[in-house]
């Protein structure tokens, strides 16, 4: 059974000059998660953050940093996210040789490990790691940019990880990122997510409204 929704905001949209305070705004309106999009210009098109910034970032919060790795290679940077401060680490599939190593690593140091599927990939790649796996993310755009359009061919793909999920009977969580806003919120809980990540409708109209913007989003 899915849990109550939790709201992740990606800091992808937050103000980059200001990232400490961004963190405490979204923390003080209701954050329950914060989520950290790494990207690395290669396995996906536009640079962002590294270690270094996730390590400044883990003094101003206690809330749970949920750390979204669009990088490649990926095997040798994990320690250094772990140690900087990530709780959650999620993968994609394609971004090394030997996911279930990858995924056994990260839960070796410590970290809740999470694999992420691109738009394209099927969830049948979850059938031999859902035992060692804590979340499942489903990307409802590409990868790389915030601000797209959420791909309604999702729906469906987010329907059948909720039955894999059910039928192993742990509390895997279902996340969904990439254009999750008023109208996809409810439809991607309709679904079965019981996560969502949301950087634009989180961070439109600055700090007075994170609070209102995270309400609308868990649909109070
Ligand atoms: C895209 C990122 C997302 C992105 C979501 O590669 O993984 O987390 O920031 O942004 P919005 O909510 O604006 O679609
Ligand atoms: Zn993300």
């Amino acid at each position: 059974m899915p849990q109550p929704v939790r709201i992740a905001p990606s800091i992808l949209s937050a103000d980059f000059a200001k990232l400490g305070e961004e963190v405490r705004a979204i923390d003080k309106a209701g954050a329950d998660w914060i989520h950290i999009d790494v990207m690395d210009g290669h396995f996906v098109p536009n640079i962002t953050i590294g270690p270094a910034v996730v390590k400044a970032l883990r003094p101003h919060t206690e809330k749970p940093f949920d750390v979204h790795l669009m990088i490649s290679p990926i095997d040798q940077y994990l320690d250094a996210f772990a140690e900087a401060g990530a709780d959650t680490i999620t993968v994609h599939p394609e971004a090394g040789p030997h996911l279930h190593r990858t995924l056994q690593h990260i839960t070796s140091l410590g970290k809740r490990a999470g694999v992420v599927l691109n738009p394209a990939t099927s969830e049948d790649v979850l059938d031999y790691v859902i035992d060692d796996v804590d979340l499942v993310l489903v990307m409802s755009v590409n990868p790389g940019f915030g601000g797209q359009s959420f791909i309604d061919s999702q729906l469906r793909k987010i329907e059948a990880i909720r039955a894999k999920i059910d039928a192993t009977g742990k509390p895997i969580d279902l996340e969904v990122d990439g254009g999750i806003d008023a109208s996809t919120a409810p439809r991607a809980i309709a679904a079965g997510a019981d996560a969502l990540v949301a950087g634009t409708a989180t961070f439109r109209g600055g700090p007075s409204a994170y609070a209102d913007n995270i309400r609308t989003l868990r649909g109070e």
